[in-house]
């Protein structure tokens, strides 16, 4: 029997070669699988970045090897890891060319049935300057199903909501880890959680077993667990676990694990909702004409256009924290500033200020949300407030 080398909550790693671990998990008991296995590009060369002499050395697991034993490494735990899938599961593995051509025609070899090819654009790559390259900007993802036929789990009403109603594409600009995520250790090759956050939400349901067979710094784990699934992590470096277990310890505590919680869903193009109260009458008459209007600027008379104006693709109208409805905007991030005259031709009677911000929402279908997050926490409900969509979503 497989003796974990650290449990806690829902969390359970195993130390040593997945080769061999794998093999004795139990068999169809995984809703999807996670891997980022070494991509075999280390070669203690060294490049120019930005003036530096940067080595590409990530490890003695992550050397370079001939196709053969690359094809054989992938061959061996594609294979151990299928069984231990439920039918409908699912499979993400990472990479750059060196490793996911490798990993591509196992996957279709062994009887995968390939669903995306997702590309992770980092942000903020690395600069190269050796004159003999493009920037390395990308890494693949490549998204696969156990069975040839049948459905998996893709939350695509989720995913398209937060993506500002549009169907999300398979190219993800998310930034590489920040240093708040690197607290516990830094692990060479440590995947951003904002990325995970994205995978598992997308491809399981709360409660799901997910299992990373190079787990590294567990960053699977933590996102797994901030969302309510289940982690299975097996690494053979009980350094780089260690900085996982540290992880695991440090989001034990609900203010640490609701603010990560925070942090690894914020998107910096998340759709936001501009979230307003307004009397019960006011807020008829704003859904029978699909127009919500705000006071443009304080008392001072000064225009407050704050950071998430440019997302903005909902609005929120509620009546004092209570009878709320949320609708599309027609058009992203765009605005109106109406005079007072100019809403009085429409039915309204604002008479608070001279000029007015005004969006213009499809009043036709309320959007149905699945929480409400608090609008009372601030001392003033009656101020407009920007907030991503995500907190209306019910993920957290
Ligand atoms: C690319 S890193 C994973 C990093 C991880 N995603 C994170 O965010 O920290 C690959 C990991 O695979 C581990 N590894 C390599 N070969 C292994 C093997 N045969 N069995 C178990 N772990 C292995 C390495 O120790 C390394 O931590």
């Amino acid at each position: 029997m497989l003796i974990p080398y650290f449990y806690c909550n829902d969390f359970c790693i195993y130390s040593g070669d997945s080769l061999t671990l794998i093999d004795q998990l139990d068999d169809n008991s995984l809703d999807l699988v996670f891997a980022d296995p070494p991509y075999f590009l280390s070669s203690g060369r060294k490049m120019d970045i930005a003036g530096r002499n940067v080595s590409f050395e990530k490890g003695v697991w992550d050397r370079c090897r001939s196709v053969e034993e690359i094809d054989n490494f992938n061959l061996q735990w594609i294979r151990a890891v299928r069984s231990k899938m439920k039918q409908n599961a699912t499979i993400w593995i990472s990479g750059t060319f060196h490793n996911i051509f490798s990993v591509e025609r196992i996957l279709v070899d062994n009887g995968f049935k390939i669903i995306n090819l997702v590309s992770w654009q980092k942000s903020n790559p690395h600069e190269i300057a050796d004159g003999q390259h493009l920037t390395f900007s990308t890494e693949i993802l490549v998204w696969a199903r156990k069975s040839l036929h049948g459905r998996h789990c893709y939350n695509y009403e989720l995913m398209t909501q937060l993506n500002g109603g549009k169907p999300l594409t398979d190219v993800w600009k998310i930034p590489t880890p920040s240093s708040w995520e690197r607290k516990c250790g830094k692990h060479p090759t440590q995947k951003p959680l904002r990325l995970l956050y994205k995978i598992i939400l997308a491809s399981t349901h709360a409660g799901d077993t997910i299992l990373d067979p190079f787990a590294g710094s567990c960053t699977t784990g933590i996102a797994a667990n901030l969302l309510g699934r289940k982690f299975i992590g097996i690494d053979q470096s009980v350094e780089y676990l260690s900085y996982g277990i540290r992880r695991k310890q440090e989001i034990e505590d609900p203010v640490i694990a609701d603010k990560y919680l925070k942090k690894m869903s914020e998107n910096p193009e998340e759709v936001t909702v501009m979230v307003n109260h307004c009397r019960k009458g006011l807020k008829e008459k704003m859904i029978e004409t699909g127009i919500c209007y705000l006071r443009a600027g304080d008392s001072k008379g000064s225009l407050c256009i704050t950071p998430g104006f440019e997302r903005l693709s909902y609005v929120l109208l509620h009546t004092n924290g209570e009878d709320c409805q949320l609708f599309k905007l027609k058009s992203k991030g765009r605005f109106n500033i109406w005079t007072k005259e100019t809403l009085e031709e429409y039915g309204f009677q604002p008479s608070h200020a001279p000029y007015y911000i005004v969006l213009h929402f499809d009043n036709t279908k309320p959007i149905p949300f699945k929480q409400l997050p608090n609008l009372k926490e601030s001392s003033n409900t009656y101020i407009a407030k920007i907030k991503p969509l995500s907190d209306f979503m019910g993920i957290k």
